[in-house]
Order: structure tokens, then C-alpha cells, then sequence
């Protein structure tokens, strides 16, 4: 079964979310419309809708996380779900549990729903593959893969400063090679529509035939964001190198650090963005990462309606045009 057959149901609705690649326009707008009805949400004095009253999500993050793990969970509590995080190291892995064990036991507790985080590229399939049929996994990170979630609140972000994608120009900086992030965003800027997408980054940073994926390869990053409308810098993954891919930081920040003086040849109203966590100096001057163009915390709270609107439609709480209680 491909990865995307397993993330729909027989109707062709959202069962796991898994990967953007190969998911329909309509499907991803669906989730940029839901999110949207989400957004006012935090905002009210209860900060709380009741569409996920009674379920269960379990967070299973077996690699670190700030952004991801936390939005998940307050957008599950937002929906009225009872959330719980298992504490990965203090939990029964670190006693040699095998994961089908993990997910054995964590079923037998009626949960409805897991989100994982693994360091290992389809993971989040594999679990897919072998929970119960009334269970929903939601990615939140596999390897170098996908990271799904990341790319849809990123194109909730887009869509709110520039209205529609279709005239637009983004550029996509850094690290592409490692970036999970880099991946599920590049299919959904090329499935809603985007004009150019353009990837950034010294050739030991590229993935071998990363045009294949509908994208402009530029070394140079003065070329590269010439009239960009959207600079998204990437994090150096030092963690996932497995050899010197890079002269050295400083030379590094020279030619792909993100300065206001790189950034001027960009579009005036550019936005720029970064999934974070963002490292200072390195991919990214501090005045940018703070200055006015930078959109990157709105990025973080986009991601509570985001994940808001992925939870509900793997529970199938949009499947009669029925949004009740948003
Ligand atoms: N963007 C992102 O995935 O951040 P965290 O690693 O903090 O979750």
C-alpha cells in the first residue's frame, strides 16, 4: 500500500496524516478552510470547541521537540480531547519494549489517535500500518522525510499575507538535503499552486535530483531571493551529517546566513519564515529573524489552528459538511 492509499479512508477522506505528497489541492485547502474556522478560537475567554470531546491522543515523541509536541497538545485540548504525553524515556522503551508492544499497550487503553516524532524516515507509516482500524496517526516528524503538520500551518501562514498563492515567488534556503520540513512544504507549494519555487543551498546540500520535485536550484542566494515574495530559511542539521558537508559555520553564514543586506533584493513586502528552531548567526542574522518582515512566531500559533484542523478531520468530524461547535 503507498503511503498516500493509506492516509485516506475508502471515501477518500483523511484517515492519517503522513506526508503532503500526493494529497489533492482540495484536500490541503480543506485543511487551510478548517484551520481558519480554528483560528478565533484562542482567542476566546474559553478556549475551547467540543469537537473532540471524549477522545483520547496520545503524543509519542521519540525525538526532541518544543514547537510540534506542545501545539499538538494544546490543540488537542482546545478540541476537548484528553491528551496524554508519554514520556519517552522514562517510559517502558527504555526497558527494551518493542514499539508494536508500545502500541499494543497504548490501544488496549482506548486511544484514538496517536501523533509520533521519530528520527527514523517512516516511522509514522509503519505505526499506520499497524495500529487498530479506528486509530489515527498524525506525523509529526519522520527522519528526513515529512513533517506535515509544519508544512500545511507554513502555507496557512503564506496564505494569510499574500492572499492566494498562485503569482507568488518562494524561496527556500539552507539546508534542504536533511529537512523533512523542506520536503512536505516543497509538494504542498507545488500542489496549491505556487508560481516559482526556488531552493537555495551549496550542492552538498541539495538531494540529488531535487529538480525532479518541480523546483529552480540556485547557489547563489543574492540570484535566489531576487524578487522572492517568500524567504523560508532551514536550520543546519548537524545531527542528521554524517560527513563534513560544509567548509565551516562562518563561511556558511557568508554565503547562505540570511543578512538585512541578502534580504534587500528580495520583494519589499517579502515575508520570511523559518520552522525553527532557528540558530542565530548561523542560518540567520538576528535583526532579520526580529525585524519586520519576519513572520516566525506567527508561525508557531498558526500551528494550533492548523493542528486543530488535521485532528478533526482524521476523526472525521467534518465528513457531513458539519463543523458544529467551532
Ligand atoms: N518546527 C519544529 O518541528 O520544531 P520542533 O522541533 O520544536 O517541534
Amino acid at each position: 500500500m503507498t503511503v498516500t492509499n493509506i492516509q485516506l479512508d475508502s471515501n477518500g477522506r483523511l484517515k492519517h496524516f503522513l506526508t503532503t505528497e500526493g494529497l489533492s489541492q482540495q484536500l490541503l485547502l480543506d485543511i487551510l478552510n478548517h484551520a481558519e474556522s480554528f483560528a478565533g478560537v484562542g482567542k476566546r475567554a474559553v478556549k475551547k470547541v467540543p469537537l473532540l470531546r471524549g477522545k483520547t491522543v496520545v503524543n509519542l515523541f521519540f525525538e526532541p521537540s518544543t514547537r510540534t509536541r506542545t501545539t499538538f497538545e494544546l490543540a488537542a485540548k482546545r478540541l476537548s480531547a484528553d491528551v496524554l504525553n508519554l514520556n519517552i524515556p522514562y517510559s517502558s522503551t527504555s526497558k527494551g519494549e518493542t514499539l508494536s508492544d508500545t502500541l499494543r499497550t497504548l490501544e488496549a487503553m482506548h486511544s484514538d489517535m496517536f501523533v509520533v516524532r521519530h528520527d527514523n524516515s517512516g516511522a509514522a507509516h509503519y505505526i499506520a500500518s499497524q495500529v487498530a482500524p479506528h486509530i489515527s496517526v498524525i506525523n509529526g516528524g519522520d527522519g528526513r522525510h515529512a513533517h506535515p503538520t509544519q508544512a500545511m500551518l507554513d502555507m496557512f501562514t503564506i496564505r494569510r499575507h499574500k492572499g492566494t498563492f498562485s503569482s507568488l515567488v518562494v524561496a527556500i534556503v539552507g539546508d534542504i538535503l536533511h529537512s523533512r520540513v523542506a520536503r512536505s512544504l516543497i509538494h504542498a507549494l507545488t500542489t496549491l499552486g505556487v508560481c516559482e519555487v526556488r531552493v537555495v543551498a551549496p550542492n552538498t546540500l541539495l538531494p540529488a535530483e531535487v529538480e525532479k520535485l518541480g523546483v529552480h536550484v540556485f547557489h547563489d542566494m543574492r540570484r535566489g531571493l531576487a524578487d522572492a515574495d517568500v524567504v523560508y530559511m532551514l536550520r543546519l542539521q548537524r545531527e542528521r551529517m554524517r560527513s563534513a558537508l560544509l567548509p565551516s559555520e562562518n563561511e556558511y553564514f557568508y554565503r547562505y546566513g540570511l543578512t538585512r543586506e541578502k534580504l534587500a533584493v528580495a520583494r519589499p513586502d517579502v515575508i520570511v519564515m523559518h520552522p525553527g528552531p532557528i540558530n542565530r548567526g548561523i542560518e540567520i542574522e538576528s535583526s532579520v529573524a526580529d525585524g519586520e518582515h519576519s513572520v516566525i512566531l506567527e508561525q508557531v500559533s498558526h500551528g494550533i489552528a492548523v493542528r486543530m484542523a488535521v485532528m478533526a478531520m482524521v476523526m472525521g468530524r467534518f465528513h457531513d459538511n458539519n463543523a458544529e461547535g467551532t
